[in-house]
């Protein structure tokens, strides 16, 4: 059992878009990828069935926060870790909670140490620290783990910005340290990544890179995006965190975002992504398609009988009507959920998978220019 390993396959040569290959010990991925994020175990509305065999999901997600209060570590040690509990025998990455604690919890309090906080469960007191963070996700037993950062908000004063990036780096030494201390669970090697932060400040955002490069991890992973901040400001940031971070390893952009914000960061030389947007809207009957932005709610598709999107490679997004869909989401029919969950994701994974095909057959950017306005349609 090995390390992740990364191959660098193409990089475009009129932007910074690469196509690579992931190998990991429970499978490979190819890059650029969207990640399904299954926040508690499971990806909302679908089935591990439906990832594999509808969706066709190379890598899903999981969320230390939510799995460390429920089910709890001592359940899924039990089990045998996570792929084991939910019957998942692709690769996993879990996020370290150092998001979820700010933007779930109740009263938090963070000091040099960790993160006391408030549980939204049942308001129970609890204390992440790099050290327990590293521990919990030893026993969740995914892949490919993160450090344990602080995101600040958007905006953030400059003061606030630099304390906190440092903050995280002192956090990522102990949980290198922690990290290197413990064995893998289960048989299989896991992978850290560390996280840039840096808020929206281009010094503090090339400081960071540079801190987490010397970390000479198996992959990178860029953080505090997608908090508010306008588009272009997010495309800047990430244009300059990839350009500061090491080639020849996979990039992951945490957190982001819109089919299109998703095309112009693989221009930009992002690698991997992660989102709850296709399965969050889907669920509020906002569909993305290749055609454009589908509103199921509206009338207009009460007795459309075309297929959600015919455009796309995907069973049930060729198979059920935007009718029939609209249906089912005025019904409040638990079906309804399934179908926009389904779709949106195999959306997003079609996606990534004609980025992919374009940077290999060399004309990414010209494709790109035309899906970006294209995507943004409001049907
Ligand atoms: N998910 C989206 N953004 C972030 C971030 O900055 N840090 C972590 N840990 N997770 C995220």
């Amino acid at each position: 059992m090995a390390a992740l390993q990364f191959t660098l396959q193409h990089t475009d040569p009129s932007s910074k878009a690469r196509a690579g290959h992931i190998v990991t010990d429970h499978g490979d991925i190819l890059t650029p990828i969207f990640m399904p994020v299954g926040t508690v175990g499971s990806v909302k509305a679908v089935s591990q069935q439906q990832l594999k065999e509808e969706i066709n999901a190379q890598i899903i997600l999981g969320n230390t926060y939510h799995l460390y209060l429920r089910p709890g570590i001592d359940v899924l040690q039990k089990a045998g870790g996570l792929h084991q509990f939910k019957g998942w025998n692709r690769p996993i990455l879990t996020d370290s909670g150092g998001y979820q604690v700010f933007s779930l919890a109740g009263t938090r309090k963070i000091s040099e140490e960790g993160v006391l906080f408030q549980s939204h469960i049942d308001g129970s007191r609890h204390l992440f620290t790099p050290e327990s963070v590293m521990d919990i996700q030893r026993a969740i037993g995914a892949d490919i783990i993160m450090a344990f950062d602080e995101c600040p908000p958007y905006p953030s004063d400059y003061k606030y910005a630099e304390k906190s990036m440092h903050l995280t780096h002192r956090w990522l030494d102990r949980c290198f340290t922690r990290f290197n201390e413990t064995p893998d669970k289960y048989g299989y090697t896991q992978n850290l990544f560390p996280i840039v932060q840096g808020s929206t400040y281009t010094d503090l955002r090339k400081a960071s890179c540079e801190y987490i490069a010397s970390k000479d991890a198996t992959g990178n992973a860029i953080g505090g995006l997608s908090v508010g901040e306008p588009d272009d400001m997010l495309y800047e940031l990430c244009g300059l965190c990839c350009d500061n971070l090491p080639a020849h390893k996979p990039r992951y952009l945490m957190g982001v975002g819109t089919p299109w914000n998703i095309l112009e960061c693989i221009a930009l030389g992002v690698d991997m992504f992660d989102c709850v947007m296709p399965t969050r809207n889907g669920r509020n009957a906002m569909l993305f398609t290749s055609q454009g932005v589908i509103n199921i709610d509206n009338k207009k598709w009460e007795s459309d009988f075309s297929p959600i999107d015919d455009g796309i490679d995907c069973h049930i997004s060729n198979h059920y009507s935007k009718a029939y869909l609209r249906h089912l989401v005025k019904s409040k029919e638990i079906l309804g959920l399934t179908i926009a969950s389904v779709h949106n994701l195999a959306f997003y994974l079609w996606l990534v998978g004609e980025a992919r095909k374009h940077i290999i057959e060399g004309d990414f950017v010209s494709w790109k220019n035309e899906m970006v306005p294209r995507l943004q349609t409001r049907l």
